[in-house]
């Protein structure tokens, strides 16, 4: 099977699983894992941020930002396909006591104006606006990535309205790669930052919040009481190092696949539309059969993927799609009828 459901499926490579196996350990509650400890002071200085709490994964990264930069009856504003939104059981609402302002963003990307407009008024019958949150590349937006003077423009609006600003940046290393972009000019704009380990970069589990030493205090005050303090995870930490090393570079490979597979998609009777292609995602409409059906007669031939949405599937490049695999993706694409 060539699986392109998502980039969180890849299991770890031999010489990740030795990286890991080597792997200094110690408690990491009491802050004595050697692996923790470097990881995470190596993620939060390639960002230029004080500090990072590693934890198990993107959701809890996010919920704990979300917690640390709100305090309750405020509100969020995200896009309305947010992650955080979206797909994090309901958990701002739950976690932190927060209510949410949906913007309906391009492809995911909001704009300072969109910003601007859904800020609450300063009155008791309004929740309290307090933090703004992005996502780089946008997952339901087919990996788009943000223009990085857009969201120096969000900035602006959230230090002039007092607002925290947070980046879930679950596939930040796909957009930095594709926009070729330095990530202290990234680190220097957000309070917090969610990196996931687990998605391009292949590592089995694991994601870090970045912000100063004192929100990251907080953080780990509050994986503390989301039952997330760990201890001797440094065996992931390792392969998360391991992944930041030598991950990082090859994502462009990923790119260029998925724009492969869109090329071979674009022709087909049953395709309406694809997204068009920024980085690791290929989201495409369908004509005359439901995403169901489709993702199902591509399951038959060997190959899995994911409905989207009512009308569209998704397919994700990674680690492991080799470009035999793409070869043998692009052949079943190319015979395939409905
Ligand atoms: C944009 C985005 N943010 C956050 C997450 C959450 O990550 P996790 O699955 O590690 O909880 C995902 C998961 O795919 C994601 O796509």
């Amino acid at each position: 099977m060539i699986d392109l459901r998502s980039d969180t499926v890849t299991k770890p490579t031999p010489e990740m699983m030795e990286a890991m196996q080597r792997a200094p350990v110690g408690d990491d509650v009491f802050s004595e894992d050697p692996s923790i400890n470097e990881l995470e002071e190596k993620v939060a200085s390639i960002f230029g941020k004080e500090a990072a709490l590693f934890c198990a994964s993107g959701t809890m990264t996010n919920q704990i930002a979300i917690k640390v930069n709100t305090s309750p009856q405020d509100e969020v504003i995200c896009d309305h396909n947010a992650h955080i939104y979206r797909y994090e059981g309901g958990g701002m609402m739950s976690n932190s006591l927060v209510s949410v302002r949906l913007l309906n963003g391009d492809r995911g990307r909001i704009t300072a104006e969109q910003v601007l407009e859904n800020i609450s008024p300063d009155d008791d019958h309004a929740a309290k606006t307090s933090l703004v949150s992005v996502e780089n590349t946008m997952n339901k937006g087919g990996g788009a990535c943000y223009d990085l003077k857009e969201v120096k423009k969000i900035k602006q609006v959230c230090d002039e309205h007092d607002l925290r600003f947070h980046l879930d940046g679950a596939r930040l290393f796909n957009a930095l790669t594709a926009k070729n972009e330095d990530p202290k000019a990234w680190g220097s704009i957000f309070d917090t930052i969610s990196v996931c380990f687990s998605k391009g970069l292949g590592a089995p589990v694991g994601s870090a919040v970045l912000g100063t030493k004192a929100d990251i205090k907080q953080a780990k005050r509050v994986r503390k009481a989301f039952g997330g303090g760990w201890r001797q995870a440094g065996y992931l930490a390792a392969a998360c190092i391991y992944a930041l090393d030598n991950h990082v570079d090859r994502l462009h490979e990923d790119h260029a696949k998925a724009l492969v597979l869109a090329n071979a998609l674009k022709d087909k009777s049953f395709i309406d539309d694809i997204l068009s292609i920024e980085t690791n995602i290929v989201i495409a409409s369908c004509d005359g059969i439901s995403p169901q059906d489709l993702v199902a007669k591509m399951g038959e031939k060997g190959i899995l993927c994911f409905p989207f949405s009512k009308t569209e599937f998704r397919m994700v490049t990674h680690l492991e799609i080799t470009d035999e695999k793409l070869d043998a993706a692009v052949d079943i694409i190319n015979n395939l009828e409905i």
